[in-house]
């Protein structure tokens, strides 16, 4: 709880850990958050000093910021909605994503033009919302730690507000390479780098994509990062307690018996084997290859027609953009398209859910026989590391190379090229055939190389890597 001299631990992200609903009535609901960072402050214990800054995201937040409801040490601010609606989906969905995750279709995107520039004042703006408020909230010397591309500006405005505070930076995303990045206009790249810069420290998910923001450091502001910044790595990982505890209530175990019944038996009275996704239906995640890899399973191995299933949980994702609606359109026309040309009276192949229920989620989890992750690129990917903790019995790891989550699963994964249809299609029947034995030995070593850094590992490593030397 921050006291009236500053807190000494800060967190600034986007989104917090709670937001709130308003109903007709007028009533405020709560709703909490999990994640990464959520379980990683509360391994700070609640009598530390804390606390996290955010935005109000939705009217719920707005409200129950104007009527002074909130927690203790989470200060939400009402930045205003269409500053930050250009702020959030303009630049840092539109813009910052795009680059880091290569999503461009560069024969007619992107375009920076006069709009664009408006949009970026809006973001400059929001940024320095943030550092005000963690200017005035910290306590003389505190440790804030500011996370991702949304709040790339915050960290040089900070220090050139509070010089006496240590600052954290964490990318939670991948980090493009300067070729790709330097799409972006010169000075706005400079910016960001700059922004970034302004930290002590700036930590990524993985080596590559810390080696990534050096070199572009290099090609956009000349050799050489300045020596006040550290670079750091922290992978994150499951947090293996909540999982396994969670994904045991009985809200899950009724999930399973209805996916169970979706699912249905094989006409031997065999079980169906399942490859199950889970994703926000996010450009990235490449939902749309992975049922093209599918579909070209059931071509290639038409033995697998009535004797397997593809669960594809994939949940609404960034509803506010055009792109991302047309795309969970794509995800559901394929689907129906398959479904249509392949399905019989006792079997649906896609079992497509669109709407997010996180019970379901560890349902599927539970009842994998084979994980598919095959993102375009990713920072790290927890689904990749959730699976192989949660399943029931065991299952083959189908990953891309791209996820950050590879560098510590790729071993015991079967990994593809995530644009290779074909050679994921091959790889989803090998992760079908492989014998069990050998499914449940490496089940058992990507489980614990998925779990070696916990949450609250990583937040502490973080905040200890900050500390006055
Ligand atoms: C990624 C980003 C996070 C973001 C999350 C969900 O993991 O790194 O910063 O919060 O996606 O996206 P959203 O736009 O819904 O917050």
């Amino acid at each position: 709880m921050a006291t009236t001299h500053g807190a000494q631990i800060l967190v600034a992200s986007n989104r917090g850990p709670i937001s709130y609903t308003l109903d007709e009535a007028g009533t405020l609901t709560a709703k909490r958050g999990g994640g990464g960072l959520v379980s990683g402050l509360s391994a700070i214990g609640s009598d530390a000093d804390a606390l996290w800054v955010c935005s109000a995201l939705g009217d719920g937040d707005r409200e129950a910021v104007r009527r002074g409801v909130g927690e203790a040490g989470v200060r939400m601010l009402d930045i205003d909605a269409d500053v930050h609606a250009d702020a959030y989906n303009g630049i840092a969905n539109s813009v910052l994503w795009f680059v880091h995750h290569l999503l461009y279709q560069t024969p007619l995107e992107p375009v920076f033009d006069a709009e664009f520039r408006r949009q970026w004042a809006s973001f400059e703006t929001y940024n320095r919302a943030f550092a005000e408020a963690l200017a005035d909230g910290a306590a003389q010397g505190a440790a804030v730690l500011v996370q991702d591309y949304h709040l790339a500006l915050v960290p040089r405005m900070l220090r050139e507000r509070r010089p006496d505070l240590r600052i954290g930076h964490f990318s939670h995303t991948p980090w493009a390479p300067p070729e790709y990045f330097r799409l972006l206009p010169d000075d706005i790249g400079a910016q960001l780098l700059g922004g970034i810069l302004g930290a002590d420290r700036a930590a990524f998910l993985t080596q590559r994509w810390a080696d990534a923001f050096t070199d572009c450091c290099h090609a956009v502001l000349g050799p050489g990062i300045p020596s006040g910044t550290r670079i750091g790595v922290h992978g994150l990982g499951a947090d293996a307690d909540f999982l396994r505890e969670r994904s045991h209530q009985p809200d899950v175990d009724d999930r399973i018996a209805s996916l169970r019944e979706q699912i249905g038996v094989a006409p031997d009275g065999s079980r169906r084997k399942t490859i199950v996704r889970v994703d926000r239906t996010e450009l990235s995640k490449n939902i749309v290859r992975g049922l093209l890899a599918y579909r070209e399973l059931l071509e290639d191995q038409p033995s697998w027609r009535e004797r397997v299933v593809h669960v594809a949980l994939a949940y609404p994702s960034r509803q506010d953009l055009a792109v991302y609606r047309d795309y969970m359109a794509e995800v559901r026309r394929i689907a129906d398209e398959i479904n249509t040309r392949y399905g019989t009276a006792g079997w649906t192949p896609v079992l497509l859910h669109l709407k997010d229920d996180f019970a379901r989620s560890l349902a599927a989890y539970r009842l994998a026989d084979v994980a598919l992750v095959n993102p375009i690129r990713d920072g790290m990917n927890l689904v990749a590391k959730e699976m192989p903790v949660v399943s029931d019995e065991g299952c083959v790891l189908v990953l891309s190379r791209e996820a950050g989550a590879y560098e510590e699963l790729g071993e015991d994964a079967i990994t593809v090229n995530p644009y290779d249809v074909v050679a994921t299609a091959r790889a989803l029947h090998e992760a079908l055939t492989m014998p069990l034995d050998e499914r449940a030995e490496r089940t058992k070593r990507l489980a614990a190389a998925a779990t070696a850094l916990p949450p609250a590992q990583w937040f502490l490593d973080q905040l200890h890597a900050l500390d006055p030397r």
